[in-house]
């Protein structure tokens, strides 16, 4: 069942009914101003920071869904009859409901008696406040008196001190009006320097800032007390809970009708005027006032909206692409490069799942982020890399996380996660190859922020290689510290104490656990070490770097192997896990992965024997799952992948991060049927048939669908916040598709379904255009035969030159 369609001519996804199985969420901004927002125009807003500068409040886990949010009511004065614009919160059947997410703007619009009601609510590119502009139309014969309140209500700055610390919130809270302004200044008289403001375009009929006064006790968002009368307070918030509604309103005659714009905005006074001269304790509103009278202006709107689809062009321009297949073409062309924008900008911070409270910015998540955004803003990369490198530590090492404030790392969840310090190699390498700008090799960059420690930043990859290499076990395998990437693989934890963190706490010392996922991730890796070493021209280094890669595969051709797949790891005692051996966790999906991406076993049997074994063990109708068989009881020896129900998160889901990384594989062995097999069966598009199922949204991806386990099997959670996003572009992109950066120039070499008899795709890359026709007349899966490079033949294996002269080149490649 769907409930919804896309509309891939104007890259929408367009909600048909407002009661989606969960709420379906957009995001707005890419800067410093973000806002979710549902397609019940629920969510909430914040600057920079999802927890330390919250601006609008938002329930999680709260019944029923999604409470808190961008709130229009419509009253009817004639006889007062009321409703949301957005079904939320009212829930009054509308006689016509949609709701459009498109690239950084959201359309809901509605009819209701004769009303009708469109609100598009988007973020202008580098502005600190979010527009919703509001149109409202009489389809009536006869003339109709209406009243239209807003609300928002306010997060007191610190989202997790805003959800408990009732003793002091209750006291605080504080606001001023003036004129359709209302301004948010809880601790503005203390030591913040920021304060929101939720404006309006209109004279005010009223207002209310008190909660309290709004709602009347004991009522919800579904029935506030001034709307249902229709005569709002003037209400000043003191402490408790300060909220802001505009009240206007007005009569429309048939067929008219009338704009509203309300801007909900952030703003930083300079400190030393923070305050009104001729009223102290009120705020400076002198800086702030022109920004707003900007923004409620409908012709800075229109070329402001303008901007934004410019600016999504030009970034979803880099890639465009037209396969046989639909799903591939709209995820690859829209959806799957709007989700890596979202993943490279929030990390794990803030989605409907991820409370904005929680982490900060993972290491190794935004070092893998990167690989599907870097062609988007390659600048933004660049600083972020710089910014990754800069948490690092002396001995290579990572913190596990940083906070995007600050950006400094995060002592709270602290290092030793073994594979991290590796993705930063890739993310490099990904950067290298999309812009070949070999400065940021010499870019100085400090450890653990710490001023007089700067080294360029090749050395930081440098000392980043040498912490695997410096931490190796009895088997010549790297030590598997806290967790690889499985963080709920926790071989050195131990913990019987309920509630205990499995990824902070460590109850024995000395164990020898070892992980064959870090040793191919070493692998994989160490390639590109080698090719940036030649860059750098430090050729003594890359043979070194050569000589260790082949210890290492050496060590897993001969440790690694379990006879029929690659094991996963050597737990605290040395015993094997992800073998024949185990009774449960016998066959992971991580290591088969990553080994065969970094060509591990290719030239003997090993590879193509892995990949027979995932698709023989693992496979599934809803994608591939991280473990079989399922761990179905607690074990104190693997941590917190054993805490988990069977077919839920790392034990046993499709984990569809990793799932990409067996097409790449898959792609690596020429089986481009396969490969293509895996990327459809957890395509969100793909499976927007069985949305009832799948329940998250169809247009981007999810962390996890429920393995086969589960009772629940084909439930898909953690949308939109995840690695899935990046890898699967680069799988579909890079791989399958087939076309891939590379040091020298462009790689093309598709990895195709045999029933594909062609495809066309653009891609953008160092100022110039790549126009690029697949043909596949005799239905191989892959191997070039022929390519023409603006018609003159051009030899195979050899990559197209980055031309860098502006101009567009066409490229005819034939599979045979
Ligand atoms: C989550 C984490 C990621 C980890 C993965 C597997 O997605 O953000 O860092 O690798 O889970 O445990
Ligand atoms: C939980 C999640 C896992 C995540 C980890 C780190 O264990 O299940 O996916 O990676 O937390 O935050």
């Amino acid at each position: 069942m769907q409930y919804g369609h896309f509309d891939d001519k104007n890259k929408e996804y367009v909600i048909t009914t407002p009661q989606t199985p969960l709420p379906w969420i957009n995001y707005l901004g890419n800067d410093s101003y973000f806002s979710l927002i549902s397609n019940t125009a629920g969510g909430y807003s914040f600057y920079r920071d999802a927890r330390l500068r919250r601006i609008t409040r938002y329930r999680y886990n709260n019944v029923p869904y999604d409470q808190g949010g961008r709130y229009l009511y419509l009253r009817n004065n004639a006889n007062g009859q009321v409703w949301s614009s957005s079904w939320q919160p009212v829930k009054k059947d509308l006689n016509h409901y949609t709701c459009r997410h498109g690239l950084g703007y959201t359309r809901i619009s509605s009819d209701y008696q004769g009303i009708h009601a469109h609100t598009i609510y988007f973020v202008p590119l580098q502005a600190n406040c979010e527009i919703w502009r509001t149109t409202l139309k009489n389809d009536t014969q006869a003339p109709v008196d209406l009243s239209l309140f807003s609300l928002v209500e306010f997060c007191l700055w610190d989202a997790l001190d805003d959800s408990t610390n009732y003793q002091r919130n209750f006291n605080i809270g504080e606001v001023e009006v003036e004129g359709s302004v209302i301004y948010h200044t809880t601790e503005y008289r203390e030591r913040r320097d920021h304060f929101a403001y939720f404006a309006c375009s209109e004279p005010l009929t009223g207002f209310d800032t008190d909660r309290n006064a709004f709602l009347d006790n004991y009522h919800g968002f579904e029935n506030p007390q001034v709307v249902q009368t229709g005569k709002s307070n003037q209400s000043i918030a003191h402490g408790w809970a300060p909220i802001a509604s505009h009240h206007l309103q007005f009569a429309l005659n048939p067929q008219e009708e009338k704009e509203i714009i309300f801007v909900l905005g952030y703003f930083e006074n300079p400190r030393e005027q923070k305050f009104d001269s001729n009223h102290p304790f009120q705020i400076n509103k002198q800086f702030v006032s022109p920004r707003i009278q900007h923004y409620l202006q409908p012709s800075v709107l229109d070329a402001a909206f303008d901007d934004l689809a410019r600016f999504w062009q030009e970034i979803l321009e880099q890639y465009q692409v037209t396969t046989p297949d639909q799903d591939t073409n709209r995820m690859v062309n829209i959806w799957n490069a709007y989700q890596c924008m979202t993943t490279f900008n929030l990390s794990r911070s803030a989605s409907y799942f991820e409370s904005g409270i929680g982490r900060g910015m993972g290491f190794r998540d935004s070092n893998q982020d990167l690989l599907g955004f870097v062609q988007m803003v390659p600048a933004k990369a660049r600083e972020r890399l710089i910014d990754l490198a800069a948490t690092q530590l002396p001995n290579g090492g990572a913190y596990h996380q940083y906070q995007p404030l600050t950006k400094r790392g995060n002592d709270a969840v602290g290092g030793n996660f073994n594979d991290d310090p590796l993705w930063l190699i890739l993310a490099v390498a990904a950067y290298l190859k999309e812009t070949g700008d070999h400065s940021i090799l010499k870019e100085l960059v400090p450890y653990d922020n710490q001023a007089d420690t700067e080294t360029a930043l090749f050395e930081h990859l440098q000392r980043a290689f040498s912490y695997t290499l410096d931490r190796l076990g009895p088997h010549g395998l790297p030590l598997i510290g806290r967790a690889d990437w499985n963080d709920c693989l926790n071989l050195n934890c131990f913990s019987l104490t309920p509630g205990e963190s499995f990824q902070t706490t460590e109850n024995k010392a000395g164990g020898v656990a070892e992980s064959v996922f870090i040793a191919g991730l070493f692998i994989l890796a160490g390639h590109e070490m080698e090719k940036i070493a030649q860059i750098t021209l430090e050729t003594q280094y890359a043979q070194q770097v050569r000589q260790h890669v082949k210890d290492m595969q050496e060590a897993v051709l001969t440790h690694g192997w379990d006879g029929a797949w690659f094991r996963r790891a050597y737990d605290y005692f040395g015993d094997v896990l992800g073998s024949q051996q185990n009774p449960e966790g016998k066959i992971f999906i991580e290591p088969q992965g990553i080994c065969v991406m970094a060509d591990v076993g290719l030239e003997n049997s090993y590879a193509l024997k892995a990949m027979d074994s995932v698709n023989a063990w693992l496979n599934s109708v809803h994608g591939v799952m991280l473990v079989q068989p399922a761990f179905t009881r607690y074990d104190p020896k693997y941590g917190e992948i054993t805490s988990y129900p069977p077919g839920y998160k790392e034990n046993a889901s499709v984990f569809c991060h990793t799932n990409p990384w067996v097409m790449i594989a898959e792609t690596r062995l020429g089986r481009g049927n396969q490969a293509f097999d895996y990327y459809k069966r957890i395509n969100p598009s793909t499976r927007e048939s069985i949305s009832d199922v799948h329940r998250c949204e169809p247009y981007v991806y999810a962390q996890t669908i429920a393995g086969k386990d589960a009772p629940t099997q084909g439930e898909a959670k953690n949308s939109w916040l995840t690695g899935t996003a990046a890898w699967n572009y680069v799988a579909i992109t890079q791989f399958i598709l087939g076309i891939r950066p590379d040091y020298d120039g462009l790689v093309i070499d598709p990895c195709i379904p045999a029933d594909w008899p062609s495809f066309t795709a653009t891609r953008k890359i160092r100022n110039a255009t790549y126009h690029i026709q697949v043909h596949n007349p005799h239905h191989h899966q892959s191997g070039v035969k022929t390519m023409l490079v603006d018609g003159k033949p051009h030899p195979i294996g050899t990559p197209i030159p980055y031309y860098e002269d502006g101009h567009t080149h066409h490229i005819e490649v034939w599979l045979g």
